[in-house]
């Protein structure tokens, strides 16, 4: 007997939101065929039950790149980058280039392509050495688990990329980050200057 197709493509669903189950997960068959499908993005379940979708930043993302910052309060732009900032810096790429060690991943809510929810971003050091990275997640999607899931995105890259170190710099007030850095394995330098470098050892 023949099931009718839209049944079918509902089951379909389901198996691959299942296979994504906790967003630490390893893919399952059916996540990489949707990660081909619709150029490498993967479906994860938010520890609070939110579906969302990371991808590689494309160009047209500059407009939601845009909104997101218009939406984070003061202090997280100031934590973000390590003062007071009322624009979006000119220096936040959007395209994706390997040969200058510039890569960025977001997450957007399911279906949802142009909200985006958080950005993590990483950029190759003189040394080739080491990446420098940074994020931000929405101001009002705080201790849901992005902030978590966008740094293992960056670590998982950047070991790929065959690269000896991931590190930061951090706001000394950032407790956020630095709790969120320490449990993610990075080591947190004393604070000198109004700063913590964060280091994770990648090999
Ligand atoms: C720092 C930041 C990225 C954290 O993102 P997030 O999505 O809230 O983090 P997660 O929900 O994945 O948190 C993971 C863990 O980090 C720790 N953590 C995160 N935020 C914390 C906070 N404000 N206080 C204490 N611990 C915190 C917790 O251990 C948390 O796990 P738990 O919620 O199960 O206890 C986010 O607050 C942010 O974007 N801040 C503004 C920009 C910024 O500071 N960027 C960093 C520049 S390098």
């Amino acid at each position: 007997m023949r099931r009718p197709r839209h049944i079918l493509a509902a089951f379909a669903a389901m198996l691959v939101w299942a296979a994504c189950a906790t967003a630490s997960a390893a893919p399952a068959a059916g996540a990489i065929a949707a990660r081909a499908k619709f150029h490498y993005r993967e479906r994860l379940l938010l520890p609070k039950g939110q579906r969302v979708e990371m991808r590689p930043i494309m160009p047209s993302d500059l407009p939601g790149l845009q909104r997101l910052f218009d939406r984070m309060s003061a202090y997280d732009r100031e934590m973000r980058y390590l003062g007071p900032t009322k624009q979006l810096p000119k220096a936040e790429f959007v395209r994706n280039d390997r040969a200058r060690g510039e890569m960025a991943f977001v997450v957007t809510p399911a279906g949802k392509r142009d909200t985006i929810l958080g950005v993590v971003r990483s950029w190759t050091l003189p040394d080739k050495a080491r990446a420098e990275y940074a994020l931000m997640v929405d101001s009002t999607m705080h201790r849901q688990g992005l902030g978590r899931v966008l740094t293992q995105k960056m670590i998982d890259y950047a070991r790929h990329r065959g690269l000896r170190q991931l590190v930061g710099i951090v706001h000394s007030e950032n407790d956020g980050m630095k709790a969120l850095a320490r449990k993610m394995g990075f080591e947190v330098s004393p604070p000198a200057g109004g700063i913590h470098e964060i280091l994770l050892r990648l090999r």
